[in-house]
């Protein structure tokens, strides 16, 4: 304890020196979402980390989170120095669509407006019409279906799927998924519920279909918490990354929260209820960027200056 106050201390200091500003994902450890509080940074989800980091004026930004993360900050903020602790935090997403496929992909159904989910590299969002996060995807699929789009979605088939199913829209969905809400299985939530009979059912929409079926709220990362500090309830049942409890017991302490059921557990599945990616940002890792200035992102300008248009039109529908 001592060792971490230590690390917390210096790189606490460390920030001040640098004029950064620390930008913290609800998944990543604890002690990196309460730093980024405490000096003036932020703790959010996927849509508010992208606004925080392109409004505010420091000019060096360090993401903890995943590659996706730091990309998107360069993208919309191409004259700051963006650092990250670890640069090979990724996402199963990210990795399951490559942007040769894609592309491929996209040429086949020239007809269709593309929608990106934030989990992606910098060239998907390039050949993106859109790009949305769980927090806003459902109302820019309702806009484009709205105005007769037909549309391609990547890489979540899960969320994908539930926007589907909840506005009509006509969707050609990429096969990808986390790996981490992958995990969650309906039929063991439906046990676990029979247990817990009061208790309300948090899901993100990256979870399978037989569990977000089961939600009494569907939402992105902050609209879960926002759940809990709104909710009377004393127990929740939680089916997304436990990286969240953090915050959840620390709105709402002495309410009860519980990992929603996976098939293995920690000795036989690496990636259950914790991404195994968000998870390679620390305090050490943290300091030595810090120090060294090192780890910093960079997404080829022409890639950006492409990327940046379907990123824009998200903010400019949120705002
Ligand atoms: P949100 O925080 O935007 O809900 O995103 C979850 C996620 O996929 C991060 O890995
Ligand atoms: Fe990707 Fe899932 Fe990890 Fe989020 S939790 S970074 S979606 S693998």
């Amino acid at each position: 304890a001592d060792e971490r106050h230590a690390l917390k201390a210096r790189i606490k200091q460390l920030l001040k020196e640098k004029q950064a500003v620390l930008v913290a994902h609800y998944y990543v450890d604890g002690d990196l979402q309460d730093l980024a509080e405490e000096t003036g940074g932020c703790v959010s989800d996927s849509l508010e980390m992208a606004r925080f980091g392109r409004d505010h004026a420091a000019q060096t930004l360090v993401v903890a989170g995943v590659r996706f993360m730091g990309e998107t900050a360069k993208i919309l903020s191409p004259e700051k120095r963006i650092l990250m602790p670890d640069l090979d935090a990724t996402c199963s997403l990210d990795l399951g669509c490559p942007t040769d496929e894609f592309s491929a992909f996209c040429d086949a159904h020239p007809d269709r407006t593309v929608v990106v989910y934030a989990n992606t590299s910098a060239a998907v969002k390039a050949r993106a019409d859109w790009m949305v996060t769980s927090s806003i995807g459902l109302d820019i699929v309702k806009h484009l279906h709205a105005q007769g789009k037909k549309i391609l979605w990547a890489p979540d088939k899960h969320l994908g799927g539930y926007i589907q199913k909840q506005t009509g829209a006509d969707m050609l969905l990429w096969q990808g998924s986390c790996l981490v809400h992958d995990e969650f299985k309906g039929v063991e939530l439906e046990l676990l519920r029979k247990e817990y009979p009061k208790a309300l059912i948090l899901v993100h929409p990256e979870s399978p279909e037989g569990v977000v079926a089961q939600a009494d709220v569907i939402g992105s990362t902050s609209q879960l918490i926002a759940a809990v500090q709104s909710s009377d309830a004393k127990e929740f049942i939680v089916a997304t990354d436990n990286g969240i409890l953090h915050k959840m017991r620390a709105a709402a302490p002495g309410k009860i929260f519980i990992d929603a059921p996976t098939a293995g557990n920690a000795a036989t599945c690496k990636s259950c209820a914790h991404c195994p990616w968000m998870a390679m940002n620390g305090l050490q890792n943290l300091l030595h960027v810090l120090e060294t200035g090192s780890n910093e992102i960079h997404v080829d300008p022409a890639i950006g200056k492409k990327a940046v248009v379907c990123i824009d039109r998200m903010l400019d529908f949120a705002a």
